[in-house]
C-alpha cells in the first residue's frame, strides 16, 4: 500500500475526475429535508458533485459550487448555470472569510483524509457569516457499505475506484465542527432500507446543523 499521505489524497481526488469522466450524472436520489433559508441567501456548496443538490436551492438564493472535479463541475452547470463554480479543494477554499449565509456539505466530508475533514470545517467555519449555517450530511457507521474496502486510516475506506470513505458517527461530527466560534443546532442519523438482489440493507446518514455565533 501506498503510504504517502499526499499521494494517496492526491490519487483519491484524482478518482473523482475518472468517475465522472466515464460516467456522466452519478447521484441518483432524491434529496430530502432541505432546510428553509431566508430569501436571497447566499450559499456555498462544498463538493457539489454534479448539482443534485444545487437543483433543489430555491430560485432567489445565489450559490457558489465547487468542487474538485472539473468533470463534476461541468455537469453541475448544466443544471444550475446562474452559480458560480469553483475547482477547488473544500480543506482550502479560495473565498474571503464571513461571506456566506449558508454552507451545505453533503456527502464530501468524509471523502477526505483526518486532516483534510479538520481543515474543511476549519475553513467551512472561516467563510460562514456570523449567524450564518452550515449543514452536514454524510454516510454513519452503521451504513451498510461501512468496512468495505482497504481501511487507510480508521473508520476510512479506499473502494476499488480509488475513492476514500470515511463513515462517522454522531460524536465525531459535532467534535469536528463545533470550535469557539460554530455551535451545534442539531444532529440525527437517518436511516432508511435499501433492497438489493431481495435483501434489505441499511443505509444511514448523519445528518446536523451548525451556526456560527
Ligand atoms: C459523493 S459526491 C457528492 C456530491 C453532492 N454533494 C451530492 O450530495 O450529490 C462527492 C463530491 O465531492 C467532491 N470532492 C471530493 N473531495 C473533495 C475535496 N477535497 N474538495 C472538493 N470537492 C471534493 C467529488 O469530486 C464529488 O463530486
Amino acid at each position: 500500500m501506498d503510504t504517502d499521505p499526499k499521494r494517496r489524497s492526491r490519487t483519491h481526488l484524482d478518482a473523482w475526475d475518472k468517475d465522472y469522466a466515464s460516467r456522466g450524472h452519478l447521484w441518483g436520489g432524491a434529496v430530502v429535508d432541505m432546510p428553509v433559508l431566508p430569501e436571497g441567501s447566499l450559499v456555498l456548496e462544498l463538493g457539489s458533485g454534479d448539482g443534485k443538490t444545487l437543483s433543489t436551492l430555491p430560485g432567489d438564493c445565489r450559490a457558489v459550487a465547487i468542487d474538485v472535479s472539473a468533470q463534476a463541475l461541468l455537469l453541475a452547470c448544466r443544471v444550475r448555470a446562474d452559480s458560480a463554480f469553483i475547482q477547488a479543494d473544500a480543506a482550502c477554499l479560495p473565498l474571503r472569510e464571513c461571506c456566506f449565509d449558508a454552507i451545505f456539505a453533503f456527502h464530501v466530508t468524509g471523502h477526505l483524509l483526518a486532516d483534510g475533514r479538520r481543515a474543511l470545517a476549519c475553513e467551512a467555519a472561516r467563510v460562514l457569516k456570523p449567524g450564518g449555517r452550515i449543514f452536514f450530511r454524510d454516510f454513519s457507521e452503521q451504513d451498510m457499505r461501512a468496512g468495505q474496502g482497504a481501511e487507510v486510516e480508521p473508520g476510512t475506506f479506499r473502494r476499488g475506484s480509488g475513492i476514500l470513505t470515511h463513515y462517522f458517527n454522531e460524536d465525531e461530527v459535532a467534535d469536528l465542527f463545533r470550535s469557539h466560534q460554530i455551535e451545534l443546532a442539531g444532529i440525527g442519523t437517518h436511516c432508511w432500507k435499501m433492497r438489493i438482489k431481495g435483501k434489505d440493507h441499511l443505509r444511514a446518514e448523519v445528518h446536523a446543523a451548525f451556526f456560527k455565533i
